[in-house]
């Protein structure tokens, strides 16, 4: 069961609003916290004894052997488009589920870009530039414009603190707080195999977020219209560290958990709404490591993950310590543009097909 632990509703603006590891540590001084000395799950059993009305720190994906999976990444770079793909697969299945639930017998898209093109109108975005019909083009740049609202990626940077951290906000589907270690928080578990609109299929890729921050902050809450009946329209919410045990080599991530079966601490739908929390999810990772100096990372950010992301299913907003946020559409967009600008004098004008998914032919 989730439960609410006595915390007070205050406490999830403070959660909204920590960007630093310092802002966390305050944060966690106020929580009703039991230290992992006094509490931890070892391999297979727990040490120490689980205290009611407590948070407790467990193993994220409930796998003491979590360390080196979660540190799998590579560049940095990589675990913020993660967490931007599965933001959108987010969009695209909370439309899916309003589909199956206005006519369960809908078959469903075959692949993520005709789950796109289904549920917001808008083609592969670099096919756009190429449109030759400037009033049909005009239409999808407004389609495009009222999307790409729906997610975004903000840096923040502290100069006292000399840190960044990185927040991934969608509008999508959500989590249940009952239902979120089990899937924010899970290892090796996906729900996302047997549908080929669909891009995620390890379970993996969202997690390897923690292992380049030093805290990560998780806000989820329904899309509520998707809530049945005796489902929780509360948010769950909780706060992802390393924990290395006294004298051992094998570090691991944590996350505060409410219950002894992993879930995660809530506030009620009362809560979320004061601080205009109406559905998705909120990932901040703090203190993350990009390995390079403030003015860099700022300006690479546009260029980086419009390369890593080079044909974005659907657009997004990148806030890179700025408060006008800058269109992002990946690199394909971006040439297809040029070459469009260019007209016949390009040799660089070469689209991007659809590739086909396995087994679904
Ligand atoms: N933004 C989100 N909104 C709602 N659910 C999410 C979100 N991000 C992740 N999830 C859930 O968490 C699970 C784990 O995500 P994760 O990225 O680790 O794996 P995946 O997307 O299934 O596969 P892959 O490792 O290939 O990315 C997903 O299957 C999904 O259920
Ligand atoms: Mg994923």
């Amino acid at each position: 069961m989730a439960v609410a632990n006595g915390i007070d509703d205050k406490v999830l603006q403070d959660i909204l609003s920590a960007t630093t590891s310092r802002d966390v540590e305050r944060l966690l001084a106020t929580l009703p916290v039991v230290e992992p000395e006094h509490y931890q799950r070892d391999y297979g059993k727990a040490l120490g004894c689980w205290r009611d009305e407590y948070l407790h720190w467990v193993p994220v994906g409930l796998d003491r052997g979590n360390g080196g999976r979660i540190k799998l990444a590579g560049q940095p770079m990589n675990p913020i488009a993660e967490r931007l793909v599965n933001g959108q697969e987010a969009l695209i299945e909370l439309e899916r589920l309003r589909e199956l639930a206005d006519s369960p017998e809908t078959p469903m898209p075959r692949s993520p870009r005709e789950a796109v093109l289904r549920y917001f109108g808008v083609p592969n975005l670099d096919s756009i530039p190429r449109i030759s019909d400037a009033a049909r083009r005009r239409k999808l740049i407004e389609k495009i414009n009222e999307v790409r609202k729906r997610l975004y990626v903000r840096l923040f940077y502290s100069k006292e603190a000399k840190e960044f951290a990185v927040a991934i906000r969608d509008e999508g589907m959500g989590q249940e707080p009952l239902r979120v270690h089990e899937t924010l928080l899970s290892l090796g578990q996906t729900d996302k195999a047997d549908k080929p609109y669909m891009i995620g299929v390890f379970g993996q890729g969202g997690s390897s977020a923690f292992a380049a921050s030093e805290y990560s902050t998780i806000i989820s809450r329904r899309a509520p219209d998707l809530i049945g009946r005796g489902g929780d329209n509360g948010v769950g919410w909780t706060i992802v560290r390393q924990i290395f045990p006294k004298g051992r080599r094998d570090p691991y991530f944590a996350y505060l958990a409410a219950s002894e079966d992993g879930a995660v601490p809530r506030f009620d739908a009362a809560a979320a709404e004061a601080v205009g929390f109406t559905h998705g999810c909120r990932f901040v990772h703090i203190d993350y490591d990009f390995g390079r100096s403030s003015a860099a990372v700022a300006r690479m950010l546009y260029q980086a993950l419009n390369h890593v992301l080079f044909n974005p299913m659907l657009p997004y907003d990148l806030f890179a310590l700025k408060e006008r946020p800058e269109l992002m559409q990946g690199t394909a967009q971006r040439l297809a543009r040029q070459a469009a600008g260019l007209g016949h004098r390009s040799a660089l004008d070469k689209s991007f097909s659809s590739q086909p998914v396995g087994g679904t032919a």
